[in-house]
C-alpha cells in the first residue's frame, strides 16, 4: 500500500521568514511576553489559531469573484442559504461577521438575567456573552476530559447526569437552551459522539427545551464519528452531518474554521418565530438580514467552503496532519491532551515545566519558550485565560495548564510539523533549567489574555 498524502496540490504560496534567537528575545520583550502582541512577521510558524487562517481553494477564490454585493436579496445570500439548507438542514439563518456575533444575535433574543445555559465546556466568547448578560454557563463536560493521559474516542462528551441535574434543579423558564459544542475546543479539540448528541437532544427535549449546537468544528466532529463510532463507517460525512443537525433546534457557527473562510459566520434556526425575533438584533448589530456582517463575495466563499469542508478527503488530510504531529511528539515522550484533537495539539504544560510555580503562569511560560526556541507561536489555555474570580478578584488556576498548537487548514506541510515537534523537544530537553515564569504588569478586567502585559518573574 502507498503512504498517505494530501488531497490537494499547491497553486499559490506565501513566504515566511526565519529569525535569530537574539531577534526573538528583543521582539518578545517589546511585546511584553504576550504572544498576541507580536507582529506576525516575527513569527515563523503561526499556531495561534486555526480560525480564519486556512487557505481557501481555487473554487472558493472563483466564488469570490462571482459575489453579488447587492444590499438586499443578493445571489450570494441565496447561495449561502441553499448550502445551509442542503448540507445542514436549516431553513432559516442570519449571516454574521463571525461566530461570536452569531452568539450575540441569538443571545440578545434568548437570554435574560439569571438564566442558565448548561453545556460541555462553552467556548470563551460563548461564556462571555452568557455571563455579560448576568446569566450562568454551568460546565457539564465528562470528568475524564480533565485528565490529559486518558485515551477516549469521544472525550468532548456532555455528562448526561450532570446535565440532568441542572435541568432538574432549574425552573424551565430560566433555561433558554442547552449548548453543545462540537468539537469541544476547550477540552482539547475532542469530539462528541453521535450517541451523546442524540441523548443530549432527547434529554433536552424531554424537558421541553431547545438544543443549540456551537458548530465551529462540526465537520471535524463528523469525521471522528465516521472513523471512531460503530455504525457510521460506511456513511458519508454529509450524511453524518445531516443526522447531527436533525437533533438540534439552532446552530451558531464561526465559519472561519470548518467552512475555511477568513471571515464569516451565521446563526441558523428551524423555528421561524425565533428567526424573526432575532432579525432585529442582526439588523442593529450586523447588517440587513440578507448580508448581516458579510460581503457578498464572502458569503459565496462560505457556501463553497461548507461543501468542501464536509468532504471526507479534505477532513482526512487535515486531521491526519494533526495526528502526525501528535505521533512525532509521542516519539519524544512529550505529554499532551490525548488523543490528538481535530484542530490542535494541547501540550500539558504542568507536566512539562514542573519547576515553574503556578503563580508565574506555567502554560504562558511554555509558550514564550517555544517562541524563543524557533519562532513558533501557540496560545495559552491556562490561568491567564481563566481571568480573575469576579467576586474575590483572585487569579483563577484551572486544573489544566495547556499550550494549544492550532494547525491552520491547508496551510503548512508535514515538514513544518517536524520543525514544531523538534522545537518542542528542545524545550522539553531543557525543562529542568526553566524555573521561573512571568508576572502581570497590566491587565484588562475581562478577556485579559489578549492584551495582558508581563515581565520576567
Ligand atoms: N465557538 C467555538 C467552539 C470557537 O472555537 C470559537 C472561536 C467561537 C465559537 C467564536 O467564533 O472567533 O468566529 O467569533 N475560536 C477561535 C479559536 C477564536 O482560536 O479557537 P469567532
Amino acid at each position: 500500500e502507498l503512504p498517505f498524502s494530501e488531497s490537494y496540490r499547491i497553486k499559490m504560496v506565501e513566504p515566511i521568514r526565519k529569525s535569530t534567537r537574539a531577534e526573538r528575545e528583543q521582539w518578545m520583550k517589546e511585546a511584553h511576553y504576550n504572544l498576541f502582541l507580536l507582529k506576525s512577521d516575527y513569527v515563523f510558524i503561526d499556531l495561534l489559531t486555526d480560525s480564519g487562517t486556512g487557505a481557501m481553494s481555487d473554487r472558493q477564490w472563483s466564488a469570490m469573484m462571482l459575489g453579488d454585493e447587492s444590499y438586499a436579496g443578493a445571489r450570494s445570500y441565496y447561495n449561502m442559504k441553499n448550502a445551509i439548507r442542503d448540507i445542514l438542514g436549516f431553513d432559516y439563518f442570519l449571516p454574521t461577521h463571525q461566530g461570536r456575533a452569531a452568539e450575540n444575535v441569538l443571545f440578545s433574543a434568548l437570554i435574560k438575567e439569571g438564566d442558565v445555559l448548561p453545556g460541555n465546556s462553552h467556548f470563551d466568547t460563548t461564556k462571555g456573552h452568557i455571563e455579560y448578560r448576568r446569566a450562568f454557563a454551568p460546565d457539564c463536560t465528562i470528568d475524564e476530559a480533565a485528565d490529559t493521559q486518558i485515551e477516549l474516542p469521544f472525550k468532548g462528551n456532555m455528562d448526561l447526569g450532570k446535565l440532568e441535574k441542572v435541568l432538574k434543579e432549574t425552573p424551565k423558564e430560566k433555561i433558554p437552551c442547552v449548548v453543545l459544542t462540537i468539537t469541544n475546543n476547550t477540552a482539547g479539540g475532542q469530539p462528541v459522539s453521535m450517541k451523546n448528541i442524540r441523548e443530549v437532544s432527547e434529554l433536552t427535549h424531554r424537558y421541553g427545551l431547545r438544543l443549540l449546537i456551537d458548530s465551529a468544528r462540526f465537520a471535524e466532529n463528523a469525521y471522528f464519528i465516521k472513523t471512531r463510532e460503530a455504525g457510521y463507517e460506511n456513511k458519508s460525512i454529509k450524511e453524518i452531518v445531516r443526522e447531527i443537525y436533525s437533533y438540534a433546534d439552532m446552530m451558531t457557527m464561526s465559519s472561519k474554521k470548518d467552512a475555511i473562510v477568513n471571515m464569516g459566520g451565521f446563526v441558523a434556526f428551524k423555528d421561524e418565530e425565533l428567526f424573526k425575533r432575532c432579525q432585529m438584533f442582526c439588523i442593529m448589530n450586523e447588517g440587513f438580514i440578507t448580508y448581516g456582517g458579510m460581503s457578498g463575495r464572502d458569503m459565496n466563499a462560505l457556501a463553497q467552503g461548507l461543501d468542501e469542508g464536509t468532504e471526507f478527503d479534505t477532513l482526512e488530510t487535515r486531521i491526519k496532519q494533526v495526528e502526525y504531529l501528535g505521533k512525532k511528539l509521542d516519539e519524544y515522550g512529550i505529554p499532551y491532551q490525548r488523543p490528538a484533537g481535530g484542530h490542535a495539539i494541547f501540550l500539558d504544560a504542568k507536566k512539562i515545566l514542573t519547576h515553574v510555580p503556578k503563580e508565574e503562569f506555567i502554560a504562558q511560560t511554555l509558550g514564550v519558550e517555544l517562541y524563543l526556541e524557533a519562532g513558533i507561536r501557540g496560545v495559552e489555555i491556562g490561568s491567564i485565560l481563566a481571568d480573575r474570580d469576579p467576586v474575590t478578584k483572585e487569579n483563577r488556576y484551572p486544573r489544566l495548564e495547556l499550550l494549544r498548537l492550532a494547525i491552520p487548514r491547508r496551510t503548512y506541510t508535514n515538514n513544518h510539523m517536524d520543525v514544531i515537534a523538534a522545537a518542542v523537544k528542545n524545550v522539553y530537553d531543557r525543562r529542568e533549567s526553566i524555573t521561573r515564569g512571568y508576572v502581570i504588569t497590566f491587565e484588562n478586567p475581562i478577556m485579559r489574555h489578549f492584551t495582558v502585559e508581563l515581565e520576567k518573574a
